[in-house]
C-alpha cells in the first residue's frame, strides 16, 4: 500500500511538472520569456526594459537629439538616470503567438515617439561589420527584414536568481542574408552616450522586462 500511494504521489508530480514544462516551453525547447514580476510577457506588448541592477544606468529609452542635434531615426540608449520609466518597447515574433518565447526571431517596435522623423520605429543595425556608429542600435528598420533580426536569449550567469533576466542577440541570417552568427546586444558609451551596441565581445546587456502600469 505504502509504495503505490508514494508511486501515485510520484505519478501525480511527474505528470504536473510535464504540464508545466509544456506550457512554458515548445516542441523546439523555446522558454516563455518571464517579466520581472514572473508573468508570461506577451507578444506584441509594450514593455519597459530595465537593467538587472541599476547601479550602471537606468532603463532603455530612444532619443531624437545628439550632440544638440535632432537626429532621425533615432538611437536606442541607456537612460543615464535610474528613476525613470523608460521607453515602451514591444517585442513582436515573427509567426503569431500569445507570448514571446526565448531564442525566437523577433522585431523591436519602438512605438513612439512621433513627431517629425518619418522613418519606421522598428529596431535595426545600420551595420554589424562596421565599427561605432554603424553597429550601434537605431531605429528605421522594418520588421521581417534581416537588420531587424533580434531575439531574446535567457542570460547564462544571472545576477539575481529571483529574477528572469535576459540579453539581446542580434542575428541577421535567421531573417535571410548576413553573417551566419549573432551578436550579443551590449552597452557602449559612444560621444559621452550609453547606447546599444551589437557586437561580438563585450558584456551582454543583462535586462529585465516590466509590463507597462495601466
Ligand atoms: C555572448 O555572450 C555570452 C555570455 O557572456 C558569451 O558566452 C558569448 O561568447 C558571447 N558571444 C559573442 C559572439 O560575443
Amino acid at each position: 500500500m505504502k509504495s503505490s500511494l508514494s508511486d501515485a504521489l510520484f505519478l501525480l508530480f511527474f505528470i504536473t511538472t510535464q504540464s508545466i514544462c509544456y506550457t512554458t516551453t515548445n516542441a523546439a525547447g523555446e522558454n516563455v520569456v518571464k517579466d520581472a514580476t514572473g508573468k508570461k510577457v506577451l507578444n506584441g506588448v509594450p514593455y519597459h526594459i530595465a537593467p538587472v541592477i541599476s547601479a550602471n544606468g537606468g532603463r532603455i529609452k530612444l532619443t531624437d537629439t545628439m550632440n544638440n542635434n535632432k537626429i532621425c531615426p533615432f538611437n536606442v540608449v541607456q537612460d543615464p538616470a535610474d528613476v525613470n520609466l523608460g521607453g515602451q518597447f514591444m517585442f513582436t515574433l515573427i509567426g503569431k503567438k500569445k507570448y514571446l518565447f526565448t531564442s525566437s526571431i523577433l522585431a523591436i517596435d519602438s512605438g513612439y515617439p512621433e513627431g517629425a522623423c518619418e522613418k519606421s520605429t522598428f529596431w535595426t543595425v545600420p551595420n554589424v561589420l562596421e565599427p561605432p556608429p554603424s553597429n550601434l542600435i537605431t531605429t528605421g528598420g522594418g520588421f521581417d527584414q534581416s537588420f531587424t533580426c533580434f531575439q531574446v536569449v535567457e542570460y547564462p550567469k544571472p545576477t539575481s536568481p529571483k529574477v528572469h533576466s535576459y540579453m539581446l542577440q542580434y542575428c541577421p541570417s535567421f531573417c535571410g542574408a548576413g553573417p551566419g552568427t549573432c551578436f550579443n546586444v551590449s552597452i557602449y558609451l559612444h560621444s559621452g552616450v550609453r547606447r546599444l551596441i551589437a557586437a561580438t565581445g563585450g558584456t551582454p546587456f543583462e535586462f529585465v522586462l516590466y509590463k507597462l502600469s495601466k
